[in-house]
């Protein structure tokens, strides 16, 4: 399963928080279609109302789902920023066989990746987390600091945040890293197909 939040703060649009996830798996969703290819699991997809509230719509989904459904969840994926304009490569490090199948698809590509630390439990995955279900995720940074270090590998502006318009009227389609959300969608797009129809 992989899900993003469809919603956004009332203090702007939400390009990057987060119609990039929103979009992202989306087009996952139109490619699977298009090409006519069936997976040998079932793919599922979320896209979730009321994060920006308090992680509500997930929370209600999985509230409400009975056991014997969540026990069908192999994993759930979570997408929330994946085109900030100033981008930093994070993976989720909550479960190891997730996180490694976007860390080789990354390493393959020659994109450095580091283990998202920004918000612990501060978007939709933590729904699924609390019940046990893995979890995994990627995420190009918020209202952090892009540090030298970082610039140097990515790209982009040291001293600057990963997104400066993180909550803000300024989220509109011009806060988009075009290379990142490009990146990002093939990595969602990778791993939804490695993990749903294993060779
Ligand atoms: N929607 C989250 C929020 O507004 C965005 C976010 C911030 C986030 N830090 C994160 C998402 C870390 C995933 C991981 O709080
Ligand atoms: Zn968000």
């Amino acid at each position: 399963m992989a899900g993003a939040h469809l919603d956004s703060v009332s203090a702007g649009p939400g390009i990057n928080d987060n119609g990039s996830g929103s979009a992202a798996i989306l087009e996952t969703v139109l490619a699977v279609s298009r090409e006519g290819l069936k997976p040998t699991q079932h793919l599922r997809f979320a896209w979730w109302g009321a994060e920006e509230l308090g992680i509500l719509g997930s929370r209600h989904y999985v509230n409400r789902l009975p056991s014997t459904e969540r026990s069908k969840i192999d994993a759930y994926l979570n997408f929330d920023m994946v085109g900030s304009p100033n981008p930093g490569y994070f993976v989720y490090d909550d479960d190891r066989r997730l996180e490694a199948v976007f860390k080789d698809w990354f390493a393959a590509k020659g994109v450095s990746t580091e283990i998202e630390t920004e918000g612990d439990g501060r978007s939709d995955h933590a729904s699924f987390q609390r019940v046990g279900i893995p979890v995994g995720g990627l995420f190009t940074g918020a209202g952090r600091t892009k540090t030298a270090a970082q610039a140097q590998k990515w790209g982009g502006t040291a001293g600057q945040a990963f997104d400066r318009c993180y909550h803000r009227s300024c989220d509109t389609t011009a806060n988009i890293n075009d290379t990142g959300l490009d990146r990002n969608s093939d990595a969602i797009a990778h791993a939804i197909w490695t993990l749903g129809a294993p060779s």
